[in-house]
């Protein structure tokens, strides 16, 4: 029975099907989309921080505004993503758990601190716009509730990618100042977005099963080109500079080249050893302490309601 099942699965997997949460999967399909899709979750609720850290020092009530709507939609994009990881039958307590005692990943980019308001902006053009660039293939990923919360997730990160942008060229026609804050939030940030797509093609373990799959639809190493060559245009109307000498088009190639990623800090940062990585999951495990109450209230309020609805 177990061949036909599977035998099924591999058909609706070469069709461009869609996987659903009560469909046989096999374990190992299951497994990494509660890996992948628990360490997007991750990624979203820690990437509140960064940016959460300049609300109450937004420059005017506009820029204050926009910031507070985008770092509540992370929040949001969170807890769609939790939700559909529960569709595999992990429960969030479990997610949080591993999150909250260091066994689970997040993304690498949220370990780097923000400095200045610029990095603001840049956070919304670059690594939204990465993020973007991840998640566009994502809303055809195979399993079904994953690709359709990509969906309303990708509007969103439009959004704050083009807020960001927007951002810092209202900087780039001020005070030199300015100027050079925002060519400082670029340096700083750069080479640390083009690793967010994770390592080369050629040392990343979950790429061909994932292909196969259909959880991934674009590599690594493409899906970091694409970006480059969607940037470089972008710095260029900004008036900034891209801090890689290497970076040239390549004609024949019909790309950017661009120069070598720094993998060791990559992985250093990932395995927990990054500038903020402490500082970031200390934030998160206190926000779960102080919010105990409300967990229990929530479950309290529930339970009156059944009662109620018994009588
Ligand atoms: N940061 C931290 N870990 C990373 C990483 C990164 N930038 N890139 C790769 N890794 C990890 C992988 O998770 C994997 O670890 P594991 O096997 O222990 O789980 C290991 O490095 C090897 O990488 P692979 O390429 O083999 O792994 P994947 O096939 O899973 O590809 C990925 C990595 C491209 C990040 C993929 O998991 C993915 O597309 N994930 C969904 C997108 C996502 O998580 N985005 C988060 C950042 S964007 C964001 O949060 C929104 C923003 O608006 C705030």
């Amino acid at each position: 029975e177990d061949a036909a099942l599977q035998a099924h699965f591999d058909a609706v997997i070469d069709a461009d099907g869609k996987v659903e949460p009560r469909d046989w999967m096999p374990e190992a399909y299951r497994k990494t989309l509660v890996r992948q899709i628990s360490q997007h979750a991750h990624s979203e609720i820690v990437g509140m921080l960064p940016e959460g850290n300049w609300i109450s020092r937004a420059p005017s009530l506009k820029r204050k505004a926009i910031l507070i709507a985008k770092v509540q939609d992370e929040g949001g994009h969170g807890l769609y993503l939790y939700s559909a990881a529960e569709t595999l039958g992990t429960s969030r307590d479990q997610m949080l758990d591993a999150l909250h005692t260091g066994k689970a990943k997040y993304s690498s980019i949220f370990n780097y601190p923000t400095l200045n308001w610029a990095d603001v902006g840049v956070i919304g053009w670059l690594v939204d716009g990465a993020a973007i660039m991840n998640q566009i293939p994502l809303c055809r990923c195979s399993y079904g509730p994953y690709a359709r919360a990509m969906i309303r997730v990708c509007k969103e990160e439009s959004f704050h990618q083009r807020q960001g942008y927007e951002a810092l060229l209202v900087m780039m026609q001020g005070t030199a100042e300015q100027k050079a804050m925002v060519q400082d939030a670029v340096n700083r940030y750069w080479w640390k977005c083009l690793a967010m797509f994770g390592p080369p093609d050629a040392d990343s373990p979950n790429s061909v099963q994932g292909m196969r799959w259909g959880i991934k639809r674009i590599s690594n190493d493409d899906l970091r080109q694409k970006f480059i060559d969607a940037t470089v245009p972008q710095a260029e109307v900004l008036g900034v500079t891209l801090p890689d000498p290497d970076l040239k088009w390549n004609e024949e190639r019909g790309h950017y080249d661009y120069g070598a990623i720094d993998w060791d800090e990559f992985w250093a940062t990932v395995n927990g050893n990054g500038p903020m990585n402490k500082e970031r999951l200390a934030t998160r495990v206190k926000a779960h302490e102080q919010g105990a109450w409300v967990r229990e209230a929530a479950l309290a309020h529930a339970a009156k309601q059944q009662q109620r609805q018994q009588k």
